[in-house]
């Protein structure tokens, strides 16, 4: 409470809270705190990422900031009467939310600052520690911030692990008379919601990160391309720029520095393939998604064929970390070659989902029965599908298997964007990679053959199999298929589908009519 008596509250106004309720939560506290003479101020702040106690609220006591959750607006006279604006007891309370379990067990680097600030406010992101990165980048100059994020070990988080420091000194070391920064803010995986998360909670973090990649590159213009179904995140970013603007921190001269850059937002209109690379630049550019030939690679040519930096929103958010704490603090997280934090995102058929930023290293099993509370359902869990559409589905008793790149490439699986979704016992693996097949053909850019006509074929052998028709013939031709799509397709998304496919057939293939056996495409 402040000396004039009035009570802060944080309300989420991340779409996952507002989805549940939260908009209208917000209007039910401002009507009863009128009602009772009672002056409030409501801030909207990002989630936290506990997403089954959305909408969670919290108030500011004495003590610190106490939670409740999830309430429902038909909760709050109750919550009144339970004297929740000085942390009272209630069967909704939740206590002091960074001592939940679920927070408390993670290494926030990334999300230090989600749920917490009002991310709309400049003087909350500074005040939190917001643009000490971009200071120290400013003093460094662009050969040293480059070297900070090479000592970090920081590698792409958009899905192929590619080290972003390598990126970064390849444009740096491209002559063009204009450099572009772009933010993948696609995020067209299943079960990932971490960029739209930080975008929603901490724009600025984005926008300090892509500011230090354009001084580290001598770019001056970025531009953020997400999707139409990100609504809140688009208006949160553009929001945050215009704040950012303001104080000087993009346009011309940031900080008072000799370097300019500034940043906007552009909408997709929602391929899955526009989140790959040079579909997306084509996008940008305002023709249709379809994916280039590499080389030239962006680095060269990218966007209006001019070299273009383009990265994930959680590897641009990663480096205000990095030059602000630098590069070997960063590095002495995670195992391996996979350095640092990964925000995790738990999902599907799941009790407890919701984001989870851990180093690397932390195991399937340990992140889906011990944080995750194993399936909503209470059926024993089956696999998990991780790394979004086209990564392989993992059996429970691979579940061992570390959070790590090249520990996930071992088994034939991957990382991806850090997406997890769980299925339980009733979960029939024959359908979910007939579906990877289908959405394969949906989304094909058809650009190449093996991905434009092998999806569609196979389909059509994978309902063969289904239907238990000369099951041992088809499953040989579809290895064969599945051999020339990882080869011969131009991109990850036919070179890729292979993933999902062969691993539900050679973890359940029993589902499929199959004697148990392994099949593999072909090296
Ligand atoms: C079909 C397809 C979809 C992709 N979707 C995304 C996406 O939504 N977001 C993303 O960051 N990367 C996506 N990627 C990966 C990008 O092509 C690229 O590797 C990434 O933007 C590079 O950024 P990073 O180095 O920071 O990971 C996709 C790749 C493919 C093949
Ligand atoms: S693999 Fe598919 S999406 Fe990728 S270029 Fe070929 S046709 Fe397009």
């Amino acid at each position: 409470m402040s000396a004039t008596g009035t009570v802060r509250i944080y309300v989420p106004k991340d779409a996952c809270a507002i989805a549940c309720g939260a908009d209208e939560v917000a209007e039910a506290i401002a009507a009863a705190a009128l009602t009772r003479k009672q002056p409030i101020e409501i801030v909207r702040n990002g989630s936290r990422g506990m997403l089954w106690l959305e909408p969670m609220i919290e108030v500011v006591t004495d003590e610190g900031r106490i939670a409740y959750g999830p309430v429902e607006a038909g909760d709050v006279d109750g919550l009144f009467a339970a004297g929740f604006l000085t942390g009272g007891a209630h069967a909704l309370r939740i206590g002091k939310p960074e001592e939940h379990p679920f927070l408390a067990k993670q290494t926030r680097l990334t999300f230090a600052r989600c749920g917490i600030i009002d991310p709309a406010s400049y003087a909350d992101y500074r005040a939190h520690g917001g643009y000490k990165g971009l200071e120290r980048a400013l003093q460094l100059g662009p050969a040293e911030i480059i070297e900070e994020v090479k000592k970090s070990g920081l590698r792409g988080r958009g899905g192929a692990g590619f080290p972003t420091a390598i990126k970064w000194k390849t444009v740096a070391d491209a002559k063009a008379d204009r450099k572009y920064i772009v933010c993948n803010a696609d995020e067209g995986d299943s079960g990932t919601f971490a960029d739209r998360m930080i975008m929603e909670g901490d724009p600025f973090e984005l926008i300090e990160g892509m500011t230090i990649a354009g001084i580290a590159v001598g770019a001056t213009k970025g531009y953020v391309y997400t999707r139409s179904e990100y609504p809140h995140a688009i208006w949160a970013m553009e929001k945050a720029i215009e704040v950012a603007r303001a104080h000087g921190m993009l346009g011309v001269n940031i900080a008072g520095s000799a370097y300019s850059f500034d940043m906007e937002v552009r909408m997709g209109a929602g391929a899955y393939v526009c989140g790959e690379e040079t579909a997306l630049l084509d996008s940008l550019e305002g023709k249709r998604g379809t994916v280039r030939a590499k080389p030239p690679l962006p680095a060269h040519k990218g966007l209006f064929q001019k070299p273009t930096v383009i990265n994930n929103v959680l590897s641009l958010t990663a480096v205000p970390h990095i030059l602000a704490d630098g590069g070997e603090f960063y590095a002495n997280f995670g195992m391996g070659r996979s350095r640092g934090t990964m925000p995790i995102q738990i999902a599907g058929n799941v009790k407890f989902g919701g984001l989870f930023e851990t180093a690397f290293g932390i195991t399937l099993g340990e992140l889906i029965n011990d944080i995750g509370g194993g399936t909503a359902t209470g059926k024993p869990v089956k696999a998990a599908q991780v790394g979004g559409p086209l990564g392989a589905y993992v059996p429970t008793w691979q579940f061992d298997l570390p959070f790590d790149y090249e520990a996930f490439a071992a088994k034939d699986a991957l990382i991806g964007h850090g997406g997890i979704v769980v299925f339980d016992e009733s979960a029939d693996l024959a359908k979910m990679a007939r579906f990877a097949m289908e959405f394969c053909s949906v989304e094909s850019c058809g650009k190449c053959t093996p991905c434009r006509i092998g999806s569609t074929r196979g389909v059509e052998l994978m309902d063969k199999i289904i239907a238990g028709e000369r099951v041992e013939a088809n499953l040989a031709t579809l290895t064969d298929l599945c051999q020339t799509m990882k080869l011969g397709s131009l991109c990850a998304l036919g070179g890729f589908t292979p993933y999902p496919v062969l691993s539900a057939l050679n973890h359940f293939p029993e589902e499929f009519g199959a004697p148990p056996r392994r099949l593999e495409a072909a090296e």
